[in-house]
């Protein structure tokens, strides 16, 4: 089988990280959204990878290709946001015969995928999709089952009256029938070709359209609220942090404690504080600060005289002498400081569409 992972998109929702960031780089306990999405798919033994990407495109190609992966990779361009099925329909060549997963790139899934591709492989199922409960359904895909024979009856796309609460989660198992259903259908009210009415256009033609249902949890990150979320639930799970971190030499005068995982050459020091679950990144100093739980801090941040909790902060972050700051997402390279000067008061450089919360 091969794989298909869409990166492309504007990430609207997500300004202004999205001006300079392509969304599904982002990264979620400092790693990028989209390599969570690599490794699931190798994971589940898929070893040939396309992934489509769109503005940033750049960016997408060096970042994947500066790491080691048990993968090959193709970069397939998307010049206009056509829909995740005219996404499918650009990568018909590299997709050739196969049958093939396709995983959006802004989905970020615990637990992995290798069960429900497993599934797949020994099904003749035409298509199979993964499936969770939601409490808002009409804003995602939206599938009708049949429990007992475990198929999907009807799907409908973003319906004002959701028939179940049952959402089609962001990763597909796919066969080049998909082809012929894409080609049999008609770009929806948001002027992009929908894979939904695509499989929905399967169903209709008697064809076996299958779900699994999702175990852990599933996070679409659209949205920051969404990040910072992800960023939670994926720090409660990471395995193998060390209560201590990786360098324990480095901390000095100052308590680590809970699962917190420490990048090399940081340095902790003067009192500081870190209660896990935390992780930070390589190069970092960190002085008279306290980390509170569910905090990412990427590589070269240097954080003194402050308080941060259940945030990202991405690389090369300078942070000193602030109130205690919760709940952010900081983009890379960012300065927040209180110098103390006169007239006292808040001073922002900050860009198109930020958000500040005082
Ligand atoms: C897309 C799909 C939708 C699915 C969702 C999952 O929605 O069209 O069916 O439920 O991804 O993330 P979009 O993110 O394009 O609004």
């Amino acid at each position: 089988m091969k794989g298909l992972i869409l990166s492309g998109g504007h990430g609207v929702r997500l300004r202004p990280l999205t001006y300079s960031q392509q969304k599904q780089l982002i990264p979620i306990a400092n790693k990028p959204i989209l390599f969570y999405c690599i490794q699931d798919l190798i994971d589940a033994g898929i070893h040939s990878i396309g992934i489509v990407v769109g503005p940033n495109k750049e960016q997408v190609i060096s970042e994947v290709t500066a790491q080691d992966w048990d993968a090959e990779f193709e970069f397939i361009t998307q010049d206009r946001p056509g829909g995740l099925a005219h996404a499918v329909k650009i990568s018909q060549q590299f997709l050739g015969d196969d049958r093939f997963v396709m995983y959006l790139g802004d989905n970020i899934l615990l637990g992995g995928i290798k069960g429900f591709v497993d599934d797949f492989r020994r099904s003749d199922a035409k298509a199979s999709l993964l499936l969770t409960k939601v409490d808002h359904p009409e804003q995602y895909g939206v599938a009708l089952v049949n429990e007992q024979g475990k198929v999907i009856l009807q799907l409908l796309e973003k319906p004002k009256n959701p028939p179940s609460n049952l959402c089609i989660v962001g990763i597909y198992c796919l066969t080049p029938e998909i082809f012929e259903a894409i080609e049999s259908i008609k770009p929806s009210w948001r002027g992009e070709l929908e894979i939904t009415d695509a499989l929905h256009w399967l169903i209709l033609q008697g064809r076996s359209v299958t779900y699994d249902l999702v175990s852990g949890w599933w996070k679409d990150t659209g949205k920051p609220e969404d990040l910072i979320d992800a960023n939670r639930l994926v720090l409660d799970a990471l395995p193998g942090m060390n209560g201590n971190g990786a360098c324990l030499e480095n901390v000095k005068n100052s308590t680590v404690s809970g699962r917190c995982r420490i990048g090399k050459n940081t340095v902790i020091k003067d009192g500081s504080v870190i209660r896990g679950p935390v992780i930070i990144g390589d190069d970092c100093i960190i002085s008279n600060t306290y980390l509170g739980p569910y905090t990412s801090i990427g590589n070269s941040s240097v954080l003194s005289n402050t308080e941060i909790e259940d945030s990202i902060i991405m690389e090369g972050a300078a942070i000193s002498n602030t109130e205690r700051i919760v709940e952010s997402l900081i983009g890379k390279n960012v300065t927040i400081e209180r110098d103390g000067r006169l007239p006292a008061g808040s001073k922002f450089v900050i860009g198109d569409n930020s958000n500040v919360t005082i």
